[in-house]
């Protein structure tokens, strides 16, 4: 089949076309021909040496967390995906060979059918970040209508979800962004959004009950200062891993509830997140799609940290 694959570590210019064997499939998963594969910063991460590279035993490594495509072999005869059924999920790469190729195999827990409303491309891009924006919103974060939540980074992948399942969710949702991006997250659902390149949002937010970060002290110490804004008792979840690596402490030291957080992917929630999509209720934005002979030039626009939504790549 063919890949985009990571020859080693490095910058985007290790990423190749090739040919690799198609991954074989463990007890329980099915074989998927893959349509659609989100780019998320964990595979730039990972790409340049860091995210979850320690865990590749083998070059050429196959990139790629999230995917659409369609059934090429069920888990079993009488499972309920079969050939030719269009899903969706999230795979455990570098564990399993990932999705920047023409095949891949998941577990079957691990996926869902895909909104019907949605391209190929659309589906493939939505998993992580909303898997990631429904664990903020939902399971972790428990966010209540009346809430004051502030989502940093909300023109993002993770964060134009989590804007939307928030005020779904009857929260006040206040949010950052460039200014470029305002009038859109409004459209989302933010009640506020603050242009962060010029206003410090600590001066203008009031107290929040839950700060879904996403960015953490890697820019402008954003992680950190978030607990000016945080009322006692209140939650700050800490998406980006290793972005603030002090803020269990300085949370307790504020009297500030904190957790971390992982995508966790389920047949259950990827299929309410596809009926939110199905109804309209939830939204994805794609800001560019490229054919997996260009996984490179998708790396280098992620890595710009101010993509628009979501990156997919086109699987041939
Ligand atoms: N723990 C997990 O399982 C998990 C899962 C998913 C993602 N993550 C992590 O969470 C982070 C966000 O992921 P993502 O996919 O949403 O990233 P992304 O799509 O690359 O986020 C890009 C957005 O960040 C915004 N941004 C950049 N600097 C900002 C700042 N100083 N303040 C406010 N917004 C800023 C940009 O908006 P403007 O262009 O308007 O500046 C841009 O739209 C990443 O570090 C990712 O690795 C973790």
């Amino acid at each position: 089949m063919l890949a985009a694959v990571m020859t080693r570590p490095g910058g985007p210019e290790v990423l190749e076309l090739r040919e690799v064997p198609r991954p074989a499939p463990a007890i329980a998963e099915a074989v998927v021909r893959v349509r659609g594969a989100g780019v998320n910063p964990i595979d730039a991460k990972t790409r340049a040496g860091g995210g979850a590279s320690a865990l590749i035993r083998d070059y050429p490594a196959v990139l790629g967390v999230d995917f659409c495509g369609v059934i090429e072999r069920p888990a079993f005869d009488s499972h309920d995906f079969q050939p030719g059924d269009v899903v969706y999920g999230l795979l455990p790469v570098p564990r399993v060979s990932g999705s920047y190729a023409q095949f891949a195999t998941a577990h079957v827990a691990m996926i869902a059918r895909a909104p019907r409303s949605l391209t190929a491309l659309e589906a493939g891009a939505l998993p992580c970040a909303a898997l990631t924006a429904w664990g903020c919103v939902v399971t972790t974060g428990r966010i209540e209508a009346g809430q004051r939540v502030l989502i940093h980074a909300g023109a993002g992948g993770v964060g134009h979800l989590a804007v939307q399942l928030a005020a779904l969710a009857g929260a006040h949702v206040i949010t950052t962004s460039s200014a470029d991006n305002s009038e859109w997250l409004r459209s989302l659902g933010a009640a506020e959004v603050i242009d962060y390149r010029n206003e410090r949002f600590e001066d203008v937010t009031g107290e929040i009950d839950v700060v879904i970060d996403l960015i953490g002290n890697v820019r402008d110490n954003t992680g950190s200062r978030s607990l000016e804004v945080l009322r006692k008792g209140g939650l700050l979840i800490s998406v980006p891993t290793g972005s603030w690596s002090t803020f269990r402490e300085e949370c307790a030291a504020a009297a500030v509830r904190s957790t971390d957080i992982k995508a966790i992917s389920s047949t259950a929630v990827l299929t309410e997140i596809a009926n939110l999509v199905d109804a309209g209720s939830l939204k994805i934005r794609l800001e560019k799609t490229f054919p997996l002979s260009e996984a490179r030039a998708a790396h280098e626009l992620i890595e710009t940290g101010h993509s628009k939504g979501k990156i997919a790549l086109e699987i041939p």
